[in-house]
């Protein structure tokens, strides 16, 4: 599978050629040091005077190999070779006890940036490009999107646009959970209710959701609470209404297998019930999506019930070819090295979660031609994912039609949590609501909004409140290493200080300011995107050397599915263009050629930092 590298698009990052030149002359002085342990420690001098990186790593090797650290550092400077990237490293370079001091050639920087400058900024296709079948968002039928839905939306997009991004082939898929019992029991009670005189036409989501819930209750017998009693010996009046409840559980239970069945056969009632529901949810979930400006459609919508004639068959071809066997009434796939089976069918004869999962991987390599599944979905769900990737590899549902076998990623995440350290929950203690939660982060970014800049109000208000706060909890989202569970907190993703999205906003609104200030000035800004760069202060030279590094970020964290190493990119890209603006005056500069080799900076920086952030899919404004 080829990729292309940042140095194939023709940009050579002088920091990682660097790198490399380093551990070849580590390697030619310490042969017995494999390659892959051998660390350069370079960094940012601390002080200009001694150049733009020193490497620190003379002191930990010479320890390691029982050496004089000086003697070491003078070894590795005499056998480096950094022509075309850096001035001459010699004995003189070496500082205190053993730092390499390096002082790059103004030239390598300049031509590099060249190249980054590009439309694609550096970032070129595959030629060959392979097919990338995300699963995100995933939200079940006739409940409410929750803050999880918002991990598998949010980072799940943003994978996506990623592999988007580096000109991967993409397709999106919400597996919907849409089928089975638990859809049934609603169908069942919606069917009930709507004899009562409800008009299903008139139902809401959370209306839905309060039936959900009821339908469940109903369907569940306290068995255990009966135990209990029996075993302590609970009053006669108590025992008799338990048992009653439990008689009404099973009847309930019953009527919702039997709808079950009229459903999967097709029932026109059954039918025009399930759709309604379906349509109820779909219409509120693909709304939300919209708002978090994450790309998911109808036509992304690849439910469970789309496979519901596709089981019989995987589960015939499975016993058809050995690869399933009976186990005590149930059948299962055995794979080595995971201790649970997979089972694919139940004893009385249903299909599970598994049994989906195993048709949805047949489908999206052999009639979507999947290369690489990437399945963004809570960790909670790691070993259904580790059972049915070993069940779908053994049943040789992974191969390609090219004959190799696709990767399978779950690209799993943590939870969010409250601010008291548990999982998050609203005030009465249910799942949060995430338009509610959406509504909340507006607000409150409406109101930041109007105390630091009046001047903007109404719609246009309104419009870049909803902007920044859907920034806000995306990037509080994103930029958290996916696996972790993390802390959800408005004041600290909504403050326009700090690693925040409305920071990264800001930023960017600045970067425009300048070039509305310059036109304001009558300062000609024409042909800008030409104009040599001429780097002399550190905080510029340290601003160029960030820009080069956005293509290899951003296949790093394509390939890696990790959108956090983007997030961290932006933010210290931001951060050096701040110290930079502080430091280089850009239109207050009576040097021409300095202003605009500055201006071309600051305009590719502008430019970087917006395909970013519509890589993450954060939303941009003109102003706030
Ligand atoms: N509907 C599931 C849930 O809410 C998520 C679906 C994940 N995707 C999958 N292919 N199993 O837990």
């Amino acid at each position: 599978m080829n990729t292309q590298t940042p140095e194939s698009a023709g940009i050579v990052d002088p920091s990682a050629v660097l790198d490399e030149r380093f551990k070849d002359a580590i390697s030619s002085v310490l042969p017995d040091l494999p390659r892959e342990q051998i660390q350069t420690h370079i960094t940012p001098s601390r002080q200009p005077k001694f150049g733009d990186f020193q490497s620190n790593c003379a002191m930990p090797l010479a320890k390691r190999f029982q050496m004089q650290p000086r003697e070491l550092a003078a070894k590795i400077a005499s056998a480096i070779d950094v022509s075309g990237i850096a001035e001459p490293i010699d004995e003189s370079s070496i500082a205190g006890p053993g730092f390499i001091n390096i002082t790059l050639l103004p030239s390598a920087i300049s031509d590099a940036l060249g190249t980054l400058d590009t439309p694609e900024l550096g970032i070129i296709a595959p030629d060959a490009p392979p097919t990338v079948v995300v699963d995100l968002c995933g939200v079940n039928l006739a409940k409410q999107m929750h803050v999880g839905h918002l991990r598998s939306t949010v980072i799940g997009d943003a994978i996506a646009r990623l592999y988007e991004r580096l000109g991967y082939k993409v397709v999106r898929q919400s597996h919907v959970g849409d089928w089975g019992l638990p859809i049934a029991m609603v169908v069942q009670k919606l069917i009930e209710m709507e004899a009562d005189g409800l008009d299903l036409n008139l139902v809401t989501l959370s209306q839905l959701n309060g039936m959900y819930k009821k339908a469940q209750a109903q369907c569940k017998p306290e068995t255990r609470a009966v135990q209990i009693l029996e075993k302590v010996g609970g009053h006669p009046k108590a025992m008799a209404e338990l048992e009653l409840r439990i008689e009404n559980a099973s009847e309930h239970l019953e009527r919702a297998k039997a709808r079950l069945v009229a459903l999967q056969s097709g029932d026109e009632e059954s039918v025009r019930v399930w759709q309604r529901i379906y349509d109820i949810t779909m219409g509120a979930c693909l709304h939300t999506c919209q708002r978090l400006h994450a790309n998911v459609t109808d036509e992304h919508s690849a439910g469970e019930s789309t496979y519901r004639d596709e089981l019989g068959s995987v589960v015939q071809d499975l016993i058809d070819r050995n690869i399933a066997e009976e186990d005590d009434g149930a059948l299962i796939v055995k794979c080595d090295g995971i201790k649970e089976p997979t089972i694919i069918r139940k004893r009385d004869g249903g299909y599970l979660y598994a049994t989906t999962d195993m048709a949805a991987i047949r489908r999206r390599v052999q009639k979507l031609g999947g290369d690489i599944l990437v399945y963004c979905v809570d960790s909670r769900q790691s070993l259904h994912f580790k059972q049915v990737f070993a069940a779908a590899h053994k049943a040789g549902y992974t191969a390609t039609s090219d004959g190799h076998s696709a990767n399978l990623v779950h690209a799993m995440f943590g939870s969010v949590m409250g601010e008291d350290g548990k999982p998050l929950k609203s005030r009465s203690g249910e799942n949060l609501n995430l338009s509610d939660l959406l509504d909340e982060a507006v607000s409150r970014a409406a109101a930041t909004l109007s105390e630091r800049n009046p001047d903007i109000g109404g719609d246009e208000r309104h419009q870049i409140a909803e902007s920044i706060a859907m920034a806000a909890v995306k990037y509080a989202d994103l930029s958290i290493e996916r696996i972790k569970d993390y802390v959800f907190s408005f004041d600290r993703m909504l403050a326009f200080e700090g690693d925040t999205g409305p920071y990264l906003l800001y930023a960017l609104v600045r970067i425009r300011s300048i070039f509305r200030k310059a036109e304001e000035s009558g300062i000609d800004t024409s042909g800008i995107e030409s104009a040599p760069f001429d780097l002399r202060d550190p905080a510029e030279k340290a601003l160029a050397l960030k820009l080069l590094r956005y293509p290899g970020t951003v296949e790093g964290a394509g390939l890696n599915h990790e959108p956090n190493r983007l997030c961290a990119f932006a933010y210290e890209l931001a951060s050096s263009f701040s110290s930079f603006f502080d430091q280089c005056p850009v239109l207050k500069n009576d040097d021409d050629a300095l202003r605009r080799s500055r201006l071309r900076l600051c305009q590719l920086t502008g430019r970087v930092l917006e395909d970013a952030l519509h890589t993450l899919g954060i939303p941009t404004v003109e102003r706030m």
